[in-house]
């Protein structure tokens, strides 16, 4: 989160000091480890040198959830079985050898309320109308993602049926947890439909989050909460057990607050689900080893890269966006 200096943000501003002054050092020996923008890669270091459980883990993102939801608003139920899988990780790791566990094995991840969970949790499209519904199994993504050894932390608001309730609504307004609201600066727009997920990612009330987009509703809450999104092709990964708008657009995907993060979400929850046929054609285009190989700090050396500048960033000419904007492209081409 930034710090502000306005006034109508003296709440946030508040509110990040204490997050830093709170911030909890897990420590062992002489090397103590902050959970707060820790990344995968951070997190399962932590859990390999003995320096993190995942029970502190999932009680320190109930923390953040306990005490920033008030204000942001994103996560709309708790799993009441999370610590109890937290430990249930704990055990495994210390069953197996190290390094032999999955990239998300003992980490927990908010889902966007239109993914079913075949828990505990209700599964409701951030509507009054599905509260108390049953689901006949957990989504695809979410048997993928349990099998990766992931811990469902909790489900997180959306833009209510993903912003195709009533196109009047205000975008990341949710009937059952009100406005969600930008951690950057709560008067801007969260943007949707996953606003929840793209919030939670960016105030570190989760190690990674889940949204789905069926024509910019990853995208753009992703930009407008500064994280990272990937909307994938459709069929890469299932649609099955999520509430749809269009077989043709809807998508799946990953919302973390760092390239690498989003990779290992994807290599976890893409490929074939018999539940969804898009991804029987859709898995074929998988590479072997999955997309984590990819991640190559001069990976986009030598590459074009294509901008639609007048379509699509259109951002105004020396405006502060257009020389945010400016100043990020010449990160990505090296200049
Ligand atoms: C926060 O957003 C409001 C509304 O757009 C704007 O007036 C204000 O300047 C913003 N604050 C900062 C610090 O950018
Ligand atoms: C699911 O919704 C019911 C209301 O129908 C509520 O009583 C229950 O607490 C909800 N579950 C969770 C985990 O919040």
């Amino acid at each position: 989160m930034a710090s502000t200096k306005s006034s109508p943000l003296t709440i946030p501003l508040f509110l990040t000091w204490m997050i830093l002054f709170l911030q909890p050092m897990v420590s062992s020996g002489n090397h103590a480890f902050s959970i707060k923008e820790a990344t995968v890669q951070d997190l399962q270091l932590a859990f390999e040198k003995n320096q993190l459980t995942s029970r502190q883990l999932v009680a320190f993102y109930m923390g953040e959830i306990h005490r920033l939801n008030a204000l942001l608003r994103p996560v709309i139920e708790v799993n009441p079985d999370a610590l109890y899988q937290a430990d249930e990780a704990d055990r495994e790791r210390k069953a197996k050898a190290p390094g032999s566990l999955s990239g998300l094995h003992g980490l927990p991840i908010l889902l966007k309320d239109n993914i079913a969970t075949k828990d505990k949790m209700n599964t409701t499209a951030s509507s009054l109308a599905l509260l108390g519904s049953i689901v006949p199994r957990d989504a695809g993504v979410v048997s993928k993602l349990r099998k990766a050894g992931a811990i469902i932390l909790g489900k997180v608001s959306l833009s209510e049926w993903a912003h195709f309730r009533d196109g009047g609504v205000p975008s990341g307004w949710c009937a059952r947890t009100g406005q969600g609201k930008n951690p950057y600066n709560i008067s801007k727009d969260p943007c949707g439909s996953s606003s929840g997920s793209a919030i939670a990612a960016a105030a570190n009330l989760a190690a990674v989050t889940l949204g789905t987009d069926t024509d910019g509703s990853i995208l753009c809450p992703s930009n407008n909460n500064a994280i990272v999104g990937i909307k994938p092709t459709v069929g890469l990964t299932s649609r099955a057990g999520v509430v749809p708008i269009t077989p043709r657009q809807d998508t799946v995907g990953p919302m973390c607050r760092t390239v690498a993060d989003a990779v290992y979400v994807l290599d976890a929850i893409s490929g074939l689900d018999y539940n969804d046929k898009a991804t029987i054609e859709a898995s074929r285009y998988i590479p072997r080893g999955g997309y984590k190989q990819f991640l190559k700090i001069d990976g986009l050396k030598g590459k074009r890269l294509g901008l639609f500048r007048n379509e699509f960033f259109n951002v105004g000419e020396g405006s502060v966006y257009a020389k945010v904007f400016e100043r990020h492209f010449s990160t990505l081409s090296g200049d």
